[in-house]
């Protein structure tokens, strides 16, 4: 676009003052709404943060030091930024305002940077690890609507650690994927597979991030966990894991994912099920009902809560949804 033609605001004796304002108004000179809000946002925070703590450039220096060796330590298999976005507590807020839950839904948690798409696709009954260290488990599970119905044909990745403490994706000379796979639920909204127990385990904190969670005199360890991810069209994708009690990190997870609703105890296989499942009888056990809200709902509940967010924040100002997320309303 000719520049002549855009209406640049004059940007000279910028000071403490009026450094804001003028930086939100040439970054406002595109047509997208939504791109001007969140960068009207994203100013105001960032230079708001400068005044109230008088940063010094010193301390700016470092912390731009910091983010270009997160970036330079950053990989196809080491997601750094999201190790940072996590230990921040950033993931799980983007979670929980993006997909909100019914009560009587299962509540999301963090998806970490272990996810992979070549996860085998099983039948139910496999068994998901190798690993001949890892204790033998059997997980029973069934997805259900808020109602109580089976969904049948839900896609579910489900993810966990080896019995070190470490995923596949890990170990630069691996043969394939394991203790990973992807399973469809059946008419009755039935899966079930074989695991192993999972384990608590540090985040990787052998980079930047580790050294900001040492700088904070913050430990790295996640309580045991299974990942589990649903999808489904027509319902609202959901991020979970269920955490095993008991655990000495349950209350102090480095990434903030443990939800009270989430914590399974492990139980042991009866006899009868021993026979059904074809595991001996006293084999470690997880059973779980997950309860997906569909699209619509989840929709509605996301568009009320927004609205809601920006009254609170702006009393008086006029907001309207567009594409389902905030902006000023001008028109
Ligand atoms: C995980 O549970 O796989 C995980 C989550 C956040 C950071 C690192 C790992
Ligand atoms: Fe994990």
């Amino acid at each position: 676009m000719d520049p002549t033609e855009v209406n640049i605001p004059d940007v000279k004796d910028m000071n403490i003052d009026n450094i804001t304002k003028n930086t939100i108004l040439i970054n406002s000179q595109g047509p997208n709404a939504r791109v001007k809000y969140l960068f009207e946002r994203l100013v105001t925070h960032l230079h708001d943060f400068a005044r109230e703590t008088r940063l010094s450039t010193t301390e700016w220096k470092t912390a731009l030091d910091f983010l270009v060796s997160v970036g330079q330590i950053s990989s196809d298999v080491r997601h750094e930024f999201i190790l940072l976005s996590d230990i921040l507590g950033l993931s799980l807020l983007v979670d929980a305002i993006d997909h909100p839950k019914l009560p009587s839904s299962t509540e999301g948690s963090v998806l970490g940077p272990f996810h992979s798409h070549e996860a085998e696709t099983i039948e139910s009954g496999k068994d998901i690890s190798s690993d001949p260290n890892g204790e033998t488990c059997l997980v029973i599970c069934t997805v259900k609507n808020p109602s109580g119905a089976p969904i049948e044909g839900v896609k579910i990745d489900i993810w966990e650690t080896d019995s070190s403490g470490h995923y596949d994706v890990q170990y630069s000379e691996r043969e394939g994927p394991d203790g990973r796979c992807v399973m469809k639920s059946d008419k009755d909204g039935n899966f079930w597979f074989k695991a192993i127990v999972p384990v608590s385990y540090p985040i990787p904190h052998d980079g930047p991030v580790g050294q900001l969670l040492k700088l904070l005199h913050r430990h790295p360890w996640r309580p045991a966990h299974m990942h589990f991810m649903f999808e489904k069209e027509g319902w609202d994708h959901l991020i979970t894991a269920l955490y095993i009690t008991p655990d000495p990190y349950l209350t102090s997870d480095a990434v903030f994912g443990v939800k009270d609703s989430l914590i399974v105890s492990l139980g042991k296989v009866s006899a009868i099920q021993a026979a059904e499942y074809g595991v001996p009888e006293g084999t470690a056990l997880i059973t779980h009902d997950f309860v997906l809200v569909s699209d619509k709902e989840t929709q509605s509940l996301r568009d009320q809560n927004a609205l809601k967010a920006v009254a609170d924040l702006f009393p008086g100002k006029k907001m309207k949804l567009l594409d389902h997320l905030p902006v000023p309303d001008v028109d």
